[in-house]
């Protein structure tokens, strides 16, 4: 699959079929996650591959904050290592793209994924460091489910001329700006 039928089918997977990944299927995926633009090439991203069903089913009941997680045969705690970090601030970012990649680079092998976060949610991120034995300097963000898709949703033209302007904001302030 070509790169922007990728990017232009990708939708977000929610129910995956038994069949794991292949280790050179996953190896892509990690690949694509690791050529991703990252703030200062810094590359904070770590992965936990996480296959153990009781380890697989203690995150996907983990109902804090709010509700359960979709799993799938492999999920994927994408961490971030803020540790040895010189601009720590980016670390959110540089794992979104990451992840971007992921999604995209499933899709291209014909399989599907979500990104279900854990950030900002402080008591998710605590629990999930404690079961898996991740070190205070390490954020783990998000829980990306991999996997076969069992129906791949259509995808969907989100393009809306609107949302782009040229040269300044044309239709006057954004609400938004004074919160951030
Ligand atoms: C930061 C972030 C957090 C998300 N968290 C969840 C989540 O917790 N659960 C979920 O099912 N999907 C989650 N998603 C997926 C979005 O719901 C999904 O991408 C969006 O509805 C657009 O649909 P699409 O991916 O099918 O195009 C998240 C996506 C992002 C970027």
């Amino acid at each position: 699959m070509e790169l922007f039928e990728a990017v232009f089918t990708r939708r977000s997977v929610r129910q995956f079929t038994d069949e794991p990944l292949s280790e050179t299927q996953l190896e892509i995926i990690f690949r694509a996650a690791m050529a991703a633009t990252n703030s200062g090439n810094q590359q904070p991203w770590r992965f936990i591959v996480v296959d153990d069903p009781a380890l697989r089913d203690t995150i996907g009941a983990l109902d804090i904050e709010r509700g359960p997680y979709h799993v799938s045969p492999q999920l994927v705690v994408v961490c971030a290592d803020i540790g040895g970090m010189t601009w720590k601030m980016h670390w959110l970012a540089d794992c979104g793209a990451a992840i971007q990649n992921m999604l995209l680079a499933a899709q291209a092998l014909g399989l599907g994924g979500v990104w279900q976060e854990l950030y900002p949610y402080h008591k998710r991120v605590v629990f999930v460091r404690n079961l898996l034995d991740i070190p205070a300097t390490v954020y783990p963000m998000a829980v990306v489910a991999l996997g076969h898709p069992v129906t791949q949703p259509s995808p969907v033209d989100r393009y809306d001329p609107d949302k782009i302007m040229r040269n300044t904001w044309r239709s006057g302030s954004c609400s938004l700006c004074d919160d951030l």
